[in-house]
C-alpha cells in the first residue's frame, strides 16, 4: 500500500508519478470493498470557504475508517477572532491526527503546514485544489482502464482547479489542454511545474481557442468562471467568458467516447449547458462520489491505517 505516512499534501506536485497511481489504485481497492481499512484517528476540518463535498467526503470517508471528524468552522474558533495562523497550527496539532485546511492563499496553508506536527492537506486554497483531482484522475481511469496517453481539455478560468489539473495530468503521463480567455490562463508557475513533470512526453497546452483544445480530447472538464473569492466580479466575467462553455456544440469536437467532467458546483448555462451535464456523455456524479473514496485513500496512506 501507498505509505504516505505523516506526509502533507499541499499541492498535487507534492505525489510523485508512482504515488499517484498507487493512490489511485487503492481508492478504487477501497470502492469496491475489496480492501478494508481502519484507524482511529481524529481528522479536524478548518474552511474558511464553503464546502458541501469535500466537507461531506472527507467526514464521511473518516467514519468508515473508524475515525472521528471536528468540524473546525472558523467562526466558531477564535480563527475568526485574528488568533494567528502559527498559533492556531501549534495547538491544534495537538489534539488531532490530521487536519484539512480551505482557505484563500496557498501561502496561508504552507504557513499552517510549518508550525503544525501533524500532516496537512489542502482541500482547496486559491491556487489548488488536489484532492478534487485526485477524484477526477480516479473517475476517467474508471471510464478507460487506464490514463497515460488520453487527453483532458479544461475550458473556462484558469483557476485553482485548472492548476490542479495540469499537475495530475503531467504526473499521470495524460496530455491536458487548458483554454482561457486572455488575462485568465492558469498560474504561469504552476504551467511551468507541470511542462517539468511532463519533461517533453506528454503536452501542456494554454490556449485561447476551446474548440481547437478539445479537438480529439478523451476528457472536457470545466468549473465556474469566477470562484469563491470572485463573486465581485462575476458580472464583468460573464460576457469575456461566453465562448468558454461546455456546449454539444464542443463536446462534438471531442472524441465520440469522450466524458465530461465538472468538479460542482455548476452554473448551468454558464460555464456548461444543462443538456450536457445531464446528457450521456457526463460523468459528474461518479466523479464527485468518488472524492470519497480518493479520500479515504488518501487519509488511509497518510495515517497509515491497517
Ligand atoms: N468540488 C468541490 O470541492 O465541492 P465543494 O466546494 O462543495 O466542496
Ligand atoms: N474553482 C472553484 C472550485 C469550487 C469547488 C472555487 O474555488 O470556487
Amino acid at each position: 500500500m501507498v505509505a504516505l505516512n505523516g506526509r502533507d499534501l499541499l499541492s498535487l506536485a507534492d505525489l510523485s508519478s508512482t504515488e499517484l497511481q498507487e493512490l489511485l489504485q487503492l481508492a478504487t481497492q477501497l470502492k469496491s470493498q475489496q480492501l478494508k481499512l481502519r484507524c482511529n484517528k481524529v481528522l479536524g476540518l478548518l474552511f474558511s470557504k464553503a464546502s458541501t463535498r469535500t466537507r461531506v467526503s472527507f467526514t464521511v470517508a473518516m467514519y468508515q475508517l473508524g475515525g472521528q471528524v471536528i468540524d473546525l468552522n472558523p467562526n466558531v474558533t477564535q480563527v475568526s477572532r485574528g488568533e494567528p495562523v502559527q498559533d492556531t497550527a501549534r495547538v491544534l496539532d495537538r489534539y488531532l491526527d490530521v487536519l484539512a485546511i480551505r482557505t484563500f492563499a496557498q501561502q496561508e496553508l504552507e504557513t499552517f503546514a510549518s508550525y503544525a506536527k501533524i500532516p496537512v492537506i489542502n482541500a482547496l486554497t486559491d491556487a489548488e485544489h488536489p484532492c478534487q483531482v485526485l477524484a477526477d484522475l480516479m473517475t476517467i481511469q474508471e471510464c478507460f482502464g487506464s490514463l497515460s496517453g488520453l487527453t483532458l481539455t479544461y475550458v473556462g478560468d484558469g483557476n485553482n482547479v485548472a492548476n490542479s489539473l495540469m499537475l495530475g495530468c503531467a504526473l499521470a503521463g495524460m496530455n491536458v489542454r487548458i483554454a482561457t480567455p486572455k488575462g485568465y490562463e492558469p498560474d504561469h508557475e504552476i504551467v511551468e511545474q507541470a511542462r517539468a513533470i511532463a519533461n517533453n512526453k506528454t503536452e501542456v497546452l494554454i490556449t485561447h481557442d476551446p474548440e481547437i483544445a478539445a479537438k480529439g480530447a478523451a476528457v472536457l472538464y470545466t468549473d465556474v468562471w469566477a470562484s469563491m473569492g470572485q463573486e465581485a466580479e462575476a458580472d464583468d466575467r460573464f460576457p469575456i467568458f461566453q465562448h468558454y462553455q461546455i456546449s454539444d456544440q464542443l463536446l462534438s469536437f471531442a472524441d465520440r467516447e469522450a466524458i465530461v467532467l465538472h468538479c460542482l458546483p455548476a452554473h448551468r448555462g454558464e460555464e456548461i449547458t444543462e443538456a450536457v451535464i445531464e446528457g450521456p456523455q457526463s460523468r459528474v456524479w461518479d466523479q464527485a462520489e468518488n472524492r470519497m473514496h480518493a479520500q479515504k485513500a488518501l487519509l488511509a496512506s497518510i495515517l497509515g491505517a491497517e
